[in-house]
């Protein structure tokens, strides 16, 4: 059954079962492996992707379920790893094995979506469902920190750059 949804901001057809995971074709039919299958029943986080800019365990989402919506995977977040989360997560050097990360980077995004400075509890309710073998907890708290601060001076040059253009234009 066609499929039909928008990845990454570009329109994506597939044509597969109605069942099948998004996880499964992200990875299989469309080659985009940087979203990582763990457990496979919603228990660890490493699929995470975002539906329509919520985070959502993608091997347990129907691709039926995702038509005409917005699925955004880790390789969507930037071209150049310029995001501000992307950017702490190298900063700090998160990673250890490096296997849970995209899962782990996708739910951040979507924490410091709806809450622009997290305190270290709204982290660690945000992220408990991210399982991490390597224990990159403490790291992880520390890189979304520092992501908020990122985002906090990405806003305020983005708006800097209006008031200019705006200036300008008047
Ligand atoms: S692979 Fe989806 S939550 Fe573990
Ligand atoms: S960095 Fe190895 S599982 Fe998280």
């Amino acid at each position: 059954m066609p499929v039909t949804f928008t990845l990454n901001g570009k329109p994506q057809t597939v044509d597969v079962s109605p069942q099948m995971p998004l996880l499964w074709v992200l990875r299989d039919s469309l080659g985009m492996t940087g979203t990582k299958f763990g457990c496979g029943m919603a228990l660890c986080g490493c699929c995470t992707v975002h539906i329509n800019g919520q985070p959502i365990r993608s091997c347990v989402t129907p691709i039926s379920t995702v038509a005409g919506k917005s699925v955004t995977t880790i390789e969507g977040l930037s071209s150049d790893n310029s995001h501000p989360v992307q950017r702490a997560w190298i900063e700090v050097d998160v990673p250890q094995c490096g296997y849970c990360q995209s899962g782990q980077i996708m739910t951040a995004v979507g924490l410091l979506k709806k809450t622009a400075h997290p305190t270290d509890a709204d982290i660690d309710e945000a992220m408990h469902g991210n399982i991490c073998r390597c224990g990159t907890y403490q790291a992880i708290r520390h890189a979304v920190h520092l992501a908020a601060q990122y985002q906090a001076a990405a806003n305020r040059n983005a708006t800097v750059a209006q008031n200019v253009a705006e200036g300008d234009a008047a």
